[in-house]
């Protein structure tokens, strides 16, 4: 008999049930061409080239050579996994707080995430934080830029080059957002996108890797697109390497381009109000909002994140958040889940099973994972609070609103 279990939800439906007074993503703003866009699919009758006008689109946007659109991020951070030539059991450093779609490609290789602490009072990791774990099996470093603001790049960049790995970003969360004036997804080897319902440029499902590497390009495309095969004269497809399914949908494409024409504005209007409300709720004692680094010069974000300190409030973090969430703040509240080692509980069980590719050989360290693998991470998000709901349709008085309520809530629980 199998055990009944609550599954995961996702985009708009896990917003279901969320109230309140302030805007919320859903119903979300959709680009006016996009009934034009997938009208135009129908009536090609499948054989008009959406997928190619997105990828042109997105790629030119960037400055960026090439984009080769996906199914998700998920499946773009696979396909780009699959195209590297590192052995198993190599390791990929990697931001702790994230969401699994970040993982799930490179545990799908063989290879090892070994996660980085954030920096104290913040949502991602450093190049002080990823220094001590680089070691003979290190082959690349991930960068997610968490809730939006960037990771500190060229410190980053520059331990990579000091010790030849490659370096890539998660850039789902910062879609348009900017670090010292350079665009999240250009700013190393290669980028990973999410379209998905609930991100700022949200599409459905969708996603798309950027790079500048012609053959790491061509790689992602075959195995990601042409699943591994090459056609052979008087045969057919010949199947010269594992390949995978992961192409974008036209009708994917026909969204995501209608959406890239208004991402911009709204883009734009999401930084203004993010940093007025971080510059509001920042006035409240013991109340700290996720700090705007000056390096982030446009905050592209979609969830809006502050802390508080146990010491003043006779409340926890959890019903803080939810006192938050009664007031009108849809869908406040607490995220432990996000800190992966803890939330991917078959990575320890694999570590300490020394499950391939954690038998050895070939690993040469033992692993292991959970909430004291990043006691920073772990412990910022004891007492952290968000709601992922931050989106162009939030007003200056959305903002001072937002602001009022916080404050209510504190001053109610104040010790
Ligand atoms: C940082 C990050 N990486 C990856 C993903 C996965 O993206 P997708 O749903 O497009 O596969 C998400 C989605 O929530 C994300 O926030």
């Amino acid at each position: 008999m199998s055990e009944t279990r609550t599954r995961a939800s996702w985009g708009a439906q896990s917003h279901r049930d969320e109230v309140g007074q302030l805007p919320s993503t859903f119903p979300r703003t959709m680009g006016p061409s996009a009934m034009a866009y997938l009208q135009e699919v129908v009536d090609s009758g499948l054989t008009v080239d959406m997928v190619g006008r997105f990828e042109r689109a997105f790629a030119e946007l960037h400055g960026v050579k090439h984009c080769i659109g996906t199914p998700g991020c998920t499946p773009a951070l696979a396909a780009l996994a699959a195209a590297f030539d590192f052995e198993p059991g190599d390791e990929i450093i990697v931001s702790p707080i994230t969401d699994y779609g970040t993982l799930q490609g490179l545990v799908a290789q063989d290879y090892i995430p070994v996660f980085a602490d954030t920096e104290p009072g913040t949502v991602n990791m450093s190049a002080e934080t990823i220094e001590p774990l680089i070691s003979d099996r290190t082959r690349a470093i991930l960068c997610v830029h968490k809730t939006g603001i960037p990771c500190d790049m060229d410190p980053i960049l520059q331990l990579a080059e000091e010790h030849d790995l490659f370096v890539y970003e998660d850039a789902c969360q910062a879609v348009l957002g900017e670090y010292k004036g350079r665009l999240c997804g250009t700013l190393a080897d290669a980028a990973g996108f999410s379209f998905d319902a609930e991100k700022t440029m949200g599409a459905d499902m969708g996603g798309c890797i950027l790079t500048d590497d012609d053959d790491l390009a061509e790689r992602v495309r075959f195995i990601g697109q042409s699943r591994g095969a090459e056609m052979k004269p008087g045969f057919g497809r010949l199947h010269v390497e594992l390949g995978y399914a992961y192409r974008m949908p036209q009708c994917t494409a026909a969204t995501c381009l209608a959406q890239l024409e208004i991402i911009k504005e709204q883009v734009a209007t999401i930084d203004r109000v993010v940093r007025l409300m971080t510059e509001l709720i920042d006035e409240i004692p013991g109340i700290t909002p996720l700090p705007i680094p000056d390096y982030c010069t446009v905050y592209s974000s979609w969830m809006f994140g502050l802390s508080i300190d146990p010491e003043q409030f006779t409340c926890t973090a959890d019903e803080f958040g939810a006192q938050l969430a009664e007031e009108g703040i849809p869908g406040a509240g607490t995220a432990r889940y996000y800190l992966m080692p803890e939330a991917c509980t078959f990575l320890q069980r694999w570590a300490e099973e020394k499950t391939w590719p954690y038998s050895m050989p070939p690993a040469s360290r033992e692993y292991s994972y959970g909430e004291q693998t990043c006691p920073t991470a772990h412990d910022f998000l004891d007492t952290w609070i968000r709601w992922s709901t931050i989106c162009e349709k939030y007003t200056e008085d959305d903002c001072y609103l937002a602001a009022r309520i916080v404050r209510d809530v504190a001053e109610r629980n104040r010790r």
